[in-house]
């Protein structure tokens, strides 16, 4: 009797540290992403906090655009199918979650393009 209580205890504890070391790899393997950081740190420098800024001519607006769009651009810069020689530095720094919270947060902003009559 006194064995079994020990062997059950034994593996209640083997499941117990399992989780609490399974719920860490899981936290470090997905830190979560901070996209106010990255956006005023990187991106707003040519796009504007909200994606309305126009560094340069050539720096398209990107605030309000759809998210399925602004994701397969920046997959595009960071893969090299699409070449810029700006987006390419900035989108190889980005991991997927980093794209999908991103395109999320621009496509979020209040948008200033327009169809042209
Ligand atoms: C150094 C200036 C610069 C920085 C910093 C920058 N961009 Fe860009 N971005 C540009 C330019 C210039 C273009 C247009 C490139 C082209 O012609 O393909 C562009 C294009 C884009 C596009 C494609 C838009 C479209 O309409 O096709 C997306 C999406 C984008 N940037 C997102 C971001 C995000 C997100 C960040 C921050 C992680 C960022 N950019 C940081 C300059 C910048």
């Amino acid at each position: 009797m006194r064995r079994t209580v020990s062997t059950l205890m034994a593996v209640v504890a083997c499941i117990a540290v399992g989780s609490a070391l399974a719920e860490k790899a899981e936290k470090e393997a997905k830190p979560p992403v901070d996209v106010d950081q990255i956006v005023t740190t990187i991106c707003a420098a040519c796009h504007g906090a909200d994606g309305n800024k126009m560094l340069t001519p050539e720096t398209p607006k990107i605030g309000g655009q759809r998210a399925d769009y602004l994701a397969k651009s920046l997959e595009d810069y960071r893969s090299g199918s699409r070449n810029n020689v700006f987006m390419a530095g900035v989108a190889q720094a980005l991991s997927d979650d980093e794209i999908e919270a991103l395109s999320a947060y621009f496509a979020a902003q209040e948008s200033e393009l327009f169809t042209l009559k």
